[in-house]
């Protein structure tokens, strides 16, 4: 049996995990709220609290700054590069041997179905092995100023980097941003989701092992009001990263302009799919199936917004509700096809949007009702949902819902539906299915979306630059672009 099906078993039985992080991470250790506070984190499958964790306030969060300033201009910065890359290697490594681990307590605490957790575990390996590789590349330019001058540039770490993680994807996220935070030179300070607070704190603790110096990578628990705040608004702060929604992005940037701080927010999304009538149609339905129901829809860049080509319509609708009427649910650890939501709030939140949307007399052509896990009864589960039909301006169609529900409009040739797409006010991804690759490029080119994915949504992987444009955010993540985030251009001038 595979380690992690082992420990899935135990925690299980046990309704919870032996040896779980204790405290904040703080200069290179574990050590408790210095208000003594704790909080439960729930595990989503069952709705039951399954282990404490330290509810951090601003005096954690000052602690946790000073540590990683100390850390970051008396020893990170001045670390050669190639020295970095190969921390940030070993940490990949250690990050695979611990796998089976790591995925099996984000399961427990996002709710997700644990070969998602897998393969959100391995997504983090990569970015730590992917930035590794980038950190001597890091090369700086010259400039033709004349004859007798020299003029150069190189890149600068900007200092110390926060991080607001959300609950959604708590690893991969927090590897995302830790890892070309390090890899540019900077120290860390991350705040994890008050929903999913254990794997952030694992993460910091394999980077110790893995030789990163005391302080460079804090972790400081707690709530988005009493610990993400005063982080956001520390004046040691020089960048913050966000991930969340669209208000709390508000916030931050706000709170962030206080102090003159650079922002990346990366922020909601109602990110259409365009399904053209000359498409693969199997590629097209098993591509809009994980778009909407992978981690039960909540994801910044689900596809929620299925805009398919008249003629294909009806029958594609059909395959796409008996498919979701088919997709199996329950607890994370047992594996289904589809988990909970990872919260009673988001999950009121999902079933309050579907009750206004019968209320206005919108039709619901599967699901639409609260459930449970069918083998313990309990867990915040949400039907796979979807709402055939639907009318540009809805509320269905404009908002982000963050959970299983899909929306379909009809679209009557290509130029329609790009219409249609762009009718949002994110703009985070968008998808496209057909055979015609001048077509898929020319949508591709006006679509309003910081990516395109053509016939196969989500993907690519960390090469790929990722952020939004319009209320979904702004700023990159991923790929080369992501870790020149991290840097600050200094250029020099010189007389000869
Ligand atoms: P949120 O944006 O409030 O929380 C995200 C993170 O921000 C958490 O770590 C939270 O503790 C922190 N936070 C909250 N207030 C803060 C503040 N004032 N300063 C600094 N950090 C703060 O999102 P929430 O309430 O968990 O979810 C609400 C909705 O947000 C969801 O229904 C969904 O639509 C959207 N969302 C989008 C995500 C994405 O991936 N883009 C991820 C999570 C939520
Ligand atoms: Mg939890």
């Amino acid at each position: 049996m595979p380690a992690s099906q082992q420990l899935a078993e135990v925690a299980l039985r046990t309704g919870t995990l032996p040896d779980l992080p204790q405290g904040h991470f703080i200069d290179g250790g574990f050590r408790p709220a210095a208000a003594g506070r704790h909080m439960e984190s729930f595990d989503p499958g069952s709705a039951a609290p399954f282990a404490d964790f330290a509810c951090g306030d601003a005096d954690d969060v000052a602690a946790a700054v000073e540590s990683a300033r100390r850390a970051f201009e008396n020893v990170w910065r001045d670390v050669p590069a190639a020295e970095r890359g190969r921390v940030l290697q070993r940490a990949a490594g250690l990050i695979r041997e611990e796998a089976a681990r790591l995925a099996v307590v984000e399961c427990l605490d996002s709710g997700k179905p644990l070969a998602e957790a897998e393969g959100d575990v391995r997504g983090a390996a990569r970015a730590f092995e992917y930035y590794a590789g980038a950190c001597d590349k890091l090369q700086g330019d010259t400039f033709p100023i004349g004859p007798g001058y020299l003029g150069y540039s190189h890149h600068e770490p900007v200092g110390v980097a926060a991080q607001i993680i959300p609950w959604n994807y708590p690893i991969s996220t927090a590897a995302r941003g830790i890892a070309p935070a390090l890899a540019a030179g900077c120290a860390v300070v991350a705040k994890p989701a008050e929903q999913t607070p254990f794997t952030a704190l694992l993460l910091a603790e394999i980077l110790k092992r893995a030789g990163l110096p005391d302080g460079v990578c804090n972790v400081v628990t707690g709530t988005g009001a009493e610990a993400g705040a005063p982080l956001v608004a520390h004046p040691g702060i020089d960048h913050v990263t966000f991930t969340g929604s669209v208000a709390t992005g508000i916030d931050v940037m706000k709170a962030a302009a206080d102090n003159v701080t650079r922002v990346v927010l990366e922020l909601g999304g109602k990110s259409p799919v365009i399904v053209l009538a000359d498409c693969e149609r199997e590629r097209a339905l098993d591509g809009v199936m994980g778009a909407i129901f992978e981690n039960a829809g909540q994801i910044c860049s689900a596809g929620s917004r299925l805009i398919v080509e008249r003629s294909l319509h009806d029958g594609f609708v059909a395959e796409l509700c008996r498919r979701a009427e088919a997709l199996t649910l329950g607890h994370g650890l047992r594996n289904p096809q589809m988990g909970p939501v990872n919260s009673a709030a988001q999950l009121g939140r999902v079933a309050g949007f579907i009750e206004r949307a019968r209320g206005r007399g919108v039709a619901i052509a599967t699901g639409g009702g609260e459930t449970a896990d069918p083998e313990s009864g309990r867990g915040w589960f949400y039907q796979p949902t979807i709402v055939a039909d639907c009318a540009a301006g809805d509320e269905l169609v404009c908002e982000e819902v963050f959970g299983p529900v899909l929306t379909v409009q009809i679209a009557e040739d290509a130029e329609h539906a790009l219409a249609l797409a762009n009718d949002s006010q994110y703009a985070l991804v968008a998808g496209v299915y057909t055979r015609d690759f001048a077509t898929a490029h020319r949508l591709a080119q006006r679509l309003d979306a910081g990516q395109v994915y053509i016939n196969e949504y989500f993907a690519g992987g960390i090469e790929v630059p990722f952020g939004g444009n319009k209320k979904s955010g702004f700023g990159r993540e991923k790929g080369l672009e992501g870790l020149l985030g991290y840097c600050r251009t200094k250029s020099v001038a010189a007389r000869l």
